[in-house]
């Protein structure tokens, strides 16, 4: 099995938590980037921990935290009962102030590093979760230590850079364990989307000149995001998630805007992107992109956990420590070493995997790109 421990229970843990009983109860792999990694499937991934600070979290099973206000996935399967009951954690800067009724901390002890780290050993969690809101950069720095001391795999899903800061790979790899991150790459959402054409237009002979990507959405994420001064490593990593697919990432990087843009409350869990691509074409001349996209936010994240928890748990198992920039680099917009396409990062997880025996189910990319 792959033991999950969760930090914040919020809409990604509903939804991730949920398409675990779905796969596990329809036995059909639909939807799945990968089928199998290593001996897992998705059915053998269990959420064993779970951490938050909201009084409508904590103390509850996690059957029913995930169902608490403010979280809005809706009930999508029958869940049968796991025992977790989500524990209090360190609130540090987890909670911004025009948050606090949404995430209204429990009154309740805060536990030590110690402690959570002591638990998390002994609930033999092979992979802990970084879900916090954005702009916890003391609360993911403590939730990162946590993970070190306790030996599990640390995967930072936000836009907090530690799997890209040499000094944490390092600590990491000097604890003998596994850094992933950082701020998880949706499945079909606006990053991914956005590099992939930014990528195809360098491929065609062409440049982006200039583009913007515009986001709006209805959760407590993007509630959480009104407030300008969480968003700085957001945006480096959305704009440098474009920026690096083109020929002088830097400088382009000044003509791109990538980030949240609007907090639209009816919206709910629908994320609602706008891309706008201008591209220096055949002599000089422009063409230009314009697309709407509208996907369900959470299900686009929960798609990539469901894969980057299983690799973390066979790198694990593998002994490799630190942060391997190949392991990120597919799965996560602002990862330690970026590639300038997503099937070169394919490609190069791959080659990795199978120079360590492990192998993937289906293969994403056409034999000849295999080698
Ligand atoms: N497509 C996506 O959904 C996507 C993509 C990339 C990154 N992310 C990021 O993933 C993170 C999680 O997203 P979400 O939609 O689940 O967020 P959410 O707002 O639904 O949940 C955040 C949870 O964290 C809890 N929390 C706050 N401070 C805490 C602390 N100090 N310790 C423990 N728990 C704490 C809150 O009570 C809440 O339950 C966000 O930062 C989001 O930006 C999401």
């Amino acid at each position: 099995m792959v033991r999950v421990g969760l930090i914040g229970v919020g809409n990604i843990a509903s939804m991730f938590i949920q398409s675990l009983q779905y796969y596990r109860s329809t036995g059909e792999p639909k939807g799945l980037i990968h089928r199998k990694i290593g001996n897992y499937e998705v059915k053998d991934i269990e959420v064993v921990y779970a951490v938050d600070v909201s009084r409508f979290k904590v103390g509850k099973e996690l059957e029913e935290a995930i169902f608490a206000k403010p979280n809005m996935v809706p009930k999508l399967v029958e869940l049968p009962r796991s025992g977790v009951v989500v524990r209090m954690g360190r609130v540090l800067d987890g909670v911004a102030d025009h948050m606090s009724e949404d995430f209204a901390v429990a009154d309740a002890r805060e536990p030590s590093l110690e402690e959570l780290a002591r638990e998390i050993s002994d609930k033999s969690v092979d992979v802990l979760v970084n879900l916090l809101p954005v702009g916890s950069r003391e609360a993911t720095r403590f939730y990162a230590e946590v993970a070190m001391r306790a030996g599990a795999a640390f995967v930072n899903c936000i836009p907090e850079f530690i799997a890209s800061n040499r000094t944490y790979s390092e600590r990491f790899k000097n604890a003998k364990t596994l850094v992933l991150g950082d701020d998880i790459k949706g499945q079909l959402g606006s990053t991914i989307v956005h590099r992939a054409l930014a990528s195809l237009a360098v491929m065609r002979g062409g440049e982006v000149v200039e583009s913007y990507q515009l986001n709006v959405g209805g959760n407590s994420d993007f509630k959480n995001m009104l407030d300008s001064r969480r968003l700085d490593s957001k945006k480096i990593s959305k704009t440098m998630a474009v920026a690096t697919t083109q020929p002088d990432p830097e400088s382009v990087a000044e003509r791109i805007f990538a980030g949240p843009s609007g907090y639209v409350p009816f919206l709910g869990n629908t994320k609602v992107s706008y891309i706008y691509m201008k591209i220096s074409g055949f002599m000089g001349l422009p063409i230009f992109i314009d697309l709407k996209l509208t996907v369900d936010d959470k299900a686009m994240a929960s798609a990539i956990l469901v894969d980057v928890v299983r690799l973390a748990k066979v790198l694990k198992e593998a002994g490799i420590y630190g942060n391997p920039g190949w392991a990120s680099a597919f799965y996560f917009k602002h990862p330690p070493e970026p590639v300038k396409s997503d099937e070169e990062a394919l490609a190069s997880l791959y080659k990795n995997l199978e120079e360590l025996g492990i192998s993937v189910e289906p293969k994403r990319l056409p034999e000849w790109m295999l080698g």
